[in-house]
Formats: C-alpha cells, structure tokens, sequence
C-alpha cells in the first residue's frame, strides 16, 4: 500500500470516500468511554496515534489540552488533518509511523490510538505499543480502541479464519484479538491494564451509523453508496462478514498505566 495516497481499495478509506467519520469498530460510544477514561486535562500533553479523519482528535481538543501531536502515517490524511486543525495553536500534525515518532522520551500524559494496531501484523503491534510506552511519562495512559475476537477460548483454526476472510474483504491485513490478547500484549511491553470496555461490532449497522454519524449524514452515507455501484458492492461483501461473524466479533477499549 502507499502510505502518500489514500489507497482507495481498503476498507476504512471506502467508507470514508462515502462520507464517513467514524471508522472505528466499537463507534463513537466505546470512544466516548476511552476519552472519559483518558480523563483528559487542561495541563496535559497528548499523542493520537493515526487520528485519520481527526474525529477523536476533535473531540480532545474541545477540552483544551496543553498539548495535542497527531501521527498519521498516510500523507494525504496527514494533509488534510492540518487543514482540519489549523489554528488550534496547542496542537500539531506529524507524518511518520506510530512505531517511530521521534518524539522525545517521557514527553507525553496520555497517548490514544483507535483502529490502527488491529491491521498491523504482531509484531508491529508490539513495536507501536513499545513506541507508546518509551514516550509517555510514567503513571502516563494508553488508550487503544480495536477490534476484538471473543471468546477467550476461540478455536485457532476458527480465529484463522475470520482473520482472513476479514483481510479478504476490507484489503488490509486485519489481525484482530481477543481480550486476553489485548490486554497481553500491553502487559508484555510493561504496561498495566487499568479498565476494559467492550461494545458490539457494529460499524455498518444502521443504528449504528444514526449512533454515530446523526441521520442528515447517514442519509447521506446511504444515497452515496446506493449511487457508487463498485463502492457498494465492497461495502455488503464487508457486511456479510461482519454479520456471518458477528457472535464472534468485537470491539475493545482498553486502558493500561505505564507503571
Ligand atoms: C481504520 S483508520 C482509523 C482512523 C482513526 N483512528 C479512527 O478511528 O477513525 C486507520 C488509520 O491508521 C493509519 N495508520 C495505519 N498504520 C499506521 C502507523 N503505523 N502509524 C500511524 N498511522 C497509521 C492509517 O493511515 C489510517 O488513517
């Protein structure tokens, strides 16, 4: 994939050219619950890992944060990101990778990322989670919000195979994780899991979207993808996935300390 121009293929950027904001899976409610749990503060400073159409982003710059770095790999959303927050002083766009931000140790109170380790293989998983841990201060948060598996107990050969219907359909190499998992990989870079939310995967059902989008723009959404034939024709191969796994599919957020 080219990480310059939107690859208009993947799943996330689809929906986006549709007319949507809100691309993760657990919605703007399982946001609402990390931010809350992030409990942002005036005097903090705070990194967004991939901040994409910036809708949490705006969400966190109403409470007026010291300090507010987004690290979006893509240039084009970079791009536009800059446009979305010009003149909000406190806060600045960089157009790097999560796993390598430059940014100076110990520098940040809290750092967020939503829908952006579930499609990275594991070991870059694990290398963004290092990236998060070496910048934060200590009893600084992380809150991630990704797509999940349940139960703990699923069957691998099963887990196997929604992981590759599911790159199938969105064309991104989608690696969700149970909660076990989640929260085991936070523990392994020497983070401390503090509060676990969950929410239904719910991303293209249509409470969901008038959840998360209002209706004007859901209405919107809809005329965009009965009008846009190909774009159509991914988005009911991605929710016949969605549905056929839906008992096993999820959404986490997840709060870990670094201690
Ligand atoms: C599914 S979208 C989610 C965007 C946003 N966080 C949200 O929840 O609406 C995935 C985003 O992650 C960005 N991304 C993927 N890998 C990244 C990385 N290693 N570093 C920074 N951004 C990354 C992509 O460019 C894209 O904007």
């Amino acid at each position: 994939m080219s990480n310059k121009t939107i690859n208009t293929e993947q799943g996330h950027w689809i929906l986006a050219n549709m007319g949507k904001r809100v691309l993760r899976p657990g919605g703007k409610e399982l946001t609402l619950k990390l931010v809350n749990g992030l409990d942002v503060k005036h005097e903090d400073a705070l990194v967004e890992f991939a901040p994409g159409m910036g809708f949490t982003a705006s969400m966190i710059l109403k409470k007026k944060p010291k300090k507010y770095i987004g690290i979006e790999l893509n240039e084009e959303a970079a791009a536009r990101l800059k446009i979305k927050i010009n003149g909000t002083p406190a806060a600045t766009i960089v157009n790097t990778t999560a796993a390598h931000t430059g940014l100076e140790d110990s520098s940040a109170d809290k750092v967020l990322g939503e829908a952006m380790l579930t499609m990275q293989v594991d070991d870059r998983k694990s290398e963004i989670i290092r990236e998060a841990y070496r910048v934060l201060k200590r009893g600084g948060l992380y809150g991630i919000h990704e797509l999940g598996l349940t139960p703990n107990e699923l069957d691998p050969q099963f887990k196997s195979s929604i992981q590759r219907k599911l790159a199938q359909v969105i064309r991104v190499n989608a690696r969700p994780l149970t909660q076990k998992e989640w929260c085991g990989l936070l523990e392994n870079e020497g983070f401390k899991v503090k509060e676990v939310f969950e929410s239904p995967m719910h991303l293209l059902k249509l409470k969901r979207m008038i959840a998360d989008e209002g209706i004007l723009r859901a209405i919107k959404i809809g005329f965009n993808i009965l009008t846009h034939p190909d774009a159509k024709r991914r988005i009911m191969k991605m929710r016949k996935i969605f549905k056929k796994y839906e008992d096993h599919m999820t959404a986490y957020a997840i709060i870990a300390e670094k201690i």
